[in-house]
């Protein structure tokens, strides 16, 4: 089994390439490339001055996404906190004295600065700038400021500077940056060595060649769970009714019916450490299906169902030693204590750690939406509510939890820089 390990931290991580104006920015085009070829989603933030001294066409042309290179005049209303939200690091090389005095000071001028104070995620700062500057009180307490708050610096190198002068200021090499980004994020894969199965989308129960009973689940919330997982590390195993592209580094399995879901989950079950049913399975199918597409003409067919298989509840019947089962339950509650009541009951019927309960019927929630509110309910006790969010953020709620309940607990690694 392909077990990711820390040079992979980069893979599928998301990282905001912020550039300010500085000559060192046509460095940030390498830096660019280095992470993408590792396999990070890369957005670039261009600085006013950065557009100075390079095109964001450069960085359009190699990143994940287009260049952006303000707060206004995008497609998006508030770019800065959906970059932020986002990332999972931001790196910005090179960083001028302005920027890392506007981010010390919490002056949020720019959409680099609207993002560095926008985010949570781990900040990677590379300064560069003449010998004069970078020894500047200003911009030593600053640096200092910066790294109380866990900020983490990559110095610049003594060497050539511009205008042909020479002295400590030189932007560290790209290959430098992208060592110590790759650092950084595999301190935070907590769940390196984790096997997890996950099921994602709804099932298609086939009445004839071309007609099905189905529901209207999109498999978001399950990929998005799926693509925390491998983000912290895990092995991840993903059974999905979707064509959505999986984590990097998963194995995909494609199935269509509740029967080829059960399959794949009972082919993988046995050697995970943690299974997250969020598949909507369809609990009836017809009791046949026609050989031949059923003719109109014929008549209106009597169509008789039956049960399909629980998968979750075969899972919960027949624990495996040290395995975490995580159910969903999909409602139409109409309030929050009978939503906990409902998941409360499936967590006991289904014998699982946790259960993770959405009102479908609320508005944004549930079903094909790219926002979901959830609440997460353990077997032992425990509630906790995930308000209205992003299905991205309510993935994160999910695997906390799944990584507080793991065990043996996961290892955590040491930090590099
Ligand atoms: O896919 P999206 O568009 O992003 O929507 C997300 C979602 C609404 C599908 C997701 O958040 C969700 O609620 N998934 C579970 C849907 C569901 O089938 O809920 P349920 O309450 O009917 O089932 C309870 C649990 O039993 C689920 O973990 C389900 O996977 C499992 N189950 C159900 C029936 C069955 N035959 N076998 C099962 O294993």
């Amino acid at each position: 089994m392909d077990i990711p390990d820390r040079c992979e931290a980069l893979r599928g991580a998301r990282v905001v390439l912020g550039v300010s104006g500085g000559i060192a920015a046509y460095k940030a085009v390498e830096v660019c490339r280095r992470l993408m070829d590792a396999g990070a989603h890369v957005s670039p933030v261009l600085t006013r001055g950065a557009t100075r001294f390079i095109a964001p066409l450069t960085f359009s042309a190699l990143a994940s996404e287009p260049a952006r290179t303000t707060l206004y005049d995008g497609p998006e209303p508030i770019p800065h906190t959906r970059l932020g939200q986002d990332a999972d690091l931001v790196v910005v090389a090179p960083a001028t004295a302005r920027l890392l005095g506007s981010y010390a000071a919490g002056i949020s001028s720019d959409l680099l600065t609207a993002t560095l104070i926008a985010t949570r995620a781990p900040v990677l700062v590379c300064p560069a700038m003449h010998t004069e500057m970078w020894e500047h009180p200003s911009v030593v307490e600053n640096l200092a400021v910066l790294r109380r708050r866990g900020v983490h610096v990559l110095d610049p190198e003594a060497g050539r500077l511009a205008g042909g002068d020479a002295g400590k200021g030189r932007l560290a090499s790209p290959a430098a940056i992208v060592e110590a980004a790759t650092a950084i994020l595999g301190s935070k894969l907590s769940l390196l060595g984790v096997r997890a199965l996950v099921t994602a989308g709804g099932t298609r129960e086939p009445l004839d060649p071309v007609r099905f009973i189905g529901n209207r689940s999109s498999g978001k919330q399950g990929h998005a769970i799926a693509d925390e997982l491998a983000r912290r590390g895990a092995h991840v195993v993903l059974i999905t009714t979707t064509d959505r592209q999986g984590p990097p580094g998963a194995e995909v399995v494609r199935v269509g019916t509740a029967s080829e879901m059960e399959r794949a989950v009972l082919a993988h079950r046995d050697c995970s450490d943690v299974v997250v049913m969020a598949a909507a399975v369809a609990d009836f199918r017809p009791k046949v299906a026609a050989a031949t597409k059923i003719k109109k003409g014929d008549g209106v067919p009597d169509i008789v169902l039956e049960a399909t298989p629980d998968i979750l509840a075969a899972l919960g019947a027949t624990p495996v030693a040290g395995q975490l089962l995580v159910g969903f339950a999909a409602e139409t509650a109409g309030s929050r204590e009978a939503l906990l009541g409902a998941a409360r009951s499936k967590l006991a019927a289904k014998h699982v750690d946790l259960v993770v309960a959405n009102d479908v019927a609320a508005p944004g929630v549930g079903f094909s939406h790219d926002t979901n509110e959830v609440i997460i309910v353990g077997a032992d006790g425990s509630s906790t509510d995930v308000p209205l969010t992003s299905k991205t953020a309510v993935a994160g709620a999910v695997v906390d939890a799944i990584t507080a309940r793991l065990s043996p607990p996961p290892h955590t690694s040491k930090e590099l820089t």
